[in-house]
Parts: structure tokens; sequence; C-alpha cells
């Protein structure tokens, strides 16, 4: 379980007193704390509190009597740096390079390998000022991490831009700078990590077109897709889904605003949806589910006459009539040269009895595809509640799911921000 030491400032806002329940959290987590306070910071809250809440003396001046080269000693000792709340003032006074307090000093003898988080706080007009913006940006580019502020009532009474991140958001920050476990985290707090993690998920079954009217189909109805999204968007993941024009949206696809949605036909509609999508954005993780046909239609022969396909209009029922189709070729082994920084999730859906047949399944797809992971699940398994799915990287099995909530975890643990 990764510990880290904290130091932790706080400048003169009214949020000092939210970031009392981080400074709890981070003690209750297990963290090593030292807490660094403006004089301004003191007026908002008691060094009593502060120090009740990490059992540690707050650290306030640069010329405490008894704390030789404090400015040095405690950030060579911290393994990342918070300042929560971050005022206009203290910013500034950053960007500038002024140290006339320990918390400036401070950031004067700043080891850049470390990681150095800023939570603004202030009212809007002081965040939205040119000498905030600038300075902000200013640090940003020295390789501080300049966390956002809500949009919300403030303390003065305006509606704007400049609250502070709740402390549960703040909270997975740190996580994310000092690679805490996600099983260390709330699920607010994974939600907050994987916010900015975006997935791509393709679902249902392609329809090749024959004529107008009719097309060669298969069974997929996309239902786990749509799921998997569901679920995902939940774990605060911004999902893209494709998914067959015919395939199954539950309500949530629309009411989901981290769910975007594009509709694909045949082969070829998905083949360009998938490109232009993955060329549009970055995602972090493409799960490959829709049933893809292996197939597409060459030509019908109807009446003697032989026509390229899809034929429009509709065909004249003959006696007989013959469909030459043509392979398409597997789009799941293009995925990872369209999306190389992507975890590529392929899916194996087999319908066989025998454990060896499912396993060489696997093994073949693994040998093609150039996925991350591979989900395979077998028809003959997927009873009423009962829907077993196993993961594997490349041909090793290394986790089991039974039903599609339980796969959308699995995979979020997978894709999520804590590897
Ligand atoms: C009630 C009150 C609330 C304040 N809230 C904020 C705030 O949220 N953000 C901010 O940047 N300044 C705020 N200020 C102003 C700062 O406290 C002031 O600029 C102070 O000098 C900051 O000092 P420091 O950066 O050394 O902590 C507030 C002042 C008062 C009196």
């Amino acid at each position: 379980m990764s510990r880290s030491k904290i130091l932790f400032q706080l400048s003169g806002s009214i949020a000092c007193f939210k970031a009392c329940s981080l400074l709890s959290m981070l003690v209750k987590a297990g963290h090593e704390v030292e807490v660094v306070a403006t004089a301004s910071a003191l007026k908002f809250v008691g060094e009593a509190t502060l120090e009740g809440l990490t059992g540690r003396r707050v650290h306030t001046s640069t010329f405490e009597s008894g704390s030789y080269m404090q400015h040095i000693h405690l950030m060579r000792w911290a393994d990342a740096i918070v300042l929560c709340p971050a005022s206009a003032n203290t910013i500034a006074k950053f960007a500038a390079g002024i140290g006339d307090d320990l918390v400036t000093t401070l950031f004067l003898a700043h080891d850049f390998k470390k990681p150095y988080l800023v939570a603004p706080a202030m009212n809007q007009s002081m965040y939205a000022h040119p000498a905030t913006r600038s300075a902000l940006e200013k640090i940003s580019g020295w390789g501080l991490t300049i966390l956002p502020t809500g949009f919300g009532t403030l303390a003065c009474g305006e509606n704007g831009d400049g609250r502070m991140l709740e402390p549960d958001e703040i909270f997975a920050a740190i996580a994310r700078a000092t690679s805490l476990p996600n099983s260390e985290l709330s699920t607010d707090a994974i939600r907050v990590l994987n916010s900015d993690k975006h997935i791509l998920i393709t679902a249902g079954g392609t329809e090749e077109p024959i004529d107008g009217v009719r097309s060669i189909t298969n069974t997929s109805t996309g239902r786990t897709g749509a799921e998997l999204a569901v679920k995902l968007a939940s774990q605060g993941f911004a999902v893209t889904l494709l998914h067959a024009k015919n395939a199954v949206t539950p309500a949530e696809i629309s009411k989901e605003q981290r769910i975007k949605s594009k509709t694909f036909t045949s082969f070829v509609s998905l083949q360009t949806l998938l490109s232009e999508t993955l060329s549009e954005q970055n995602f972090d993780a493409v799960i490959h589910l829709a049933a893809v046909a292996d197939y597409s239609l060459a030509e019908v022969e109807s009446n003697g006459a032989v026509t390229k396909a899809p034929i429009k209009g509709k065909i004249d029922s003959g006696e007989e009539l013959t469909l030459k189709l043509k392979k398409n070729p597997k789009l799941i082994d293009t995925i990872k040269s369209q999306a190389p920084n992507a975890k590529v999730i392929a899916f194996k859906l087999t319908r066989t009895p025998s454990a060896e047949e499912r396993a060489d399944a696997v093994e073949l797809l693994a040998k093609h595809a150039n996925a991350d992971y591979i989900v395979h699940n077998d028809f003959e398994e997927i009873g009423e509640g009962h829907h077993p799915f196993t993961i594997y990287a490349q041909t090793k099995e290394i986790k089991k799911a039974n039903g599609a909530a339980a796969l959308a975890l699995a995979l979020a643990d997978l894709i999520g921000a804590n590897p």
C-alpha cells in the first residue's frame, strides 16, 4: 500500500474549512501530513484545528525559532505538495518569484521532480482577473498541476467560476499524483479520477444490404455494449458508443450526459465511423464488442442476371436468388494501429461446450488481434442471471466476472487511472 508524505499548505480563503475535511481524509488514509499555513489562512481556520486533525505542529513562519532551514527541509521531506486553498495572492506571488512567507519560500525551494498540486479558490472576478490568469498559466508552464475550479454559488454570494473543488475531488487528484491504489478511494473519488478518460465502445451487429429492403445480419442485440456504456459512464468515464441502428439502447444512454452515441449499419459504415472517431479524438480504451459481419455481399444473381451488390430498389422475387459474399477484413486487427495509446479490448463469443475449443478461439484471436485484453464468453453458459465472462491478457486468464455490470467494473479497473 502506497503511503505518502504530503506537504499540505493553506492560503487565505474561505475554502480553508473544506481543506480541513481533506486533511482529515488524507490522515485517515494513512498519509503523513505536514501543514504549512499563511498568516491569512490562520484567520479562517485556527492552528488548534489543523493540529488536531494532523496530530502535528503547524508551520507558519520562515523564521520560527528552533526550526532552522525549514523551507528546505520540508520540501526535501515531501513526496507531494498541495496548496489548498490557493488564494489569488499566493498564486501571483508564486508566479512573480516572491518568497515573503513560508509557503512562498517553500515554493522557491521546490524540487520540480515532485508533484505540486494547486487548488484555486476565489471569487469569480479574482479568478478571471488577468493577473490571476497569467500567473496560473505561468506556474502551470513550470510544471505545477492546476486543478480546475467548480462553477456554482461562491462564498461571496455570486454565481460563477472559482469555487474550489470538493475535498473528495482533490483527494482523487492527490491519489493520482501519489499512485494511491483504487481500492483506497471512495466511489466519488474514482469518478473524478476517471473523468478525463475516454472510452470508445462498439456494439451490436452489422447489417449487410442485399437490396433496398433486404439485408443479412446476425443475432447480436448490442445489449452488453449498452450496459457497459452506462456502467462505465457511471464510473466517471466519458463514453462514445458506436451502436448498430437496431441495437438495444436503454433510456439511460440518452439520459447519461457522459455517453455520446453514433449509429452504424453495415460493415463499411462501421469501418468508416470507427476510423473517423479514432482520428477525431484520443481514447484511453477501445472496447470492441460489435458483431461485425465476416462477409459482405459482392454480387446478387437473380433471374439469370448478375448485379453488383447492394442493389438499388427491390429485387423482384424470382425462383432462385444467388448471393455471392466477399470476406471482410477483421476490424479488431486495425484498431491498435489507429489508436496506439489506447488499451484495446477484444471480445470472443464461442458456442461450444469444449474448454479446449474455447481456449483455442481465444488463442487464435490473440494471435491476429493486437489487443491488450480479450474478453471471452460462451453462448452455452449464458442463462437467466448467469453470463460469465473471462478476461485474458493475451492468453493468460486474469479476471472473471458474471454479468455486464461486473464486467464493466473489472474493465474499469484495467482502464482506470491507477494501473
Ligand atoms: C472573508 C474573506 C474571504 C476571502 N476569500 C478569498 C478567497 O476565497 N480567495 C482569495 O484568493 N482571496 C480571498 N480573500 C482575500 C485573501 O485572504 C487576501 O488576499 C490575503 O492577503 C491572502 O493572503 P495569502 O495569500 O498570504 O494567504 C478573502 C478575504 C476575506 C476577508
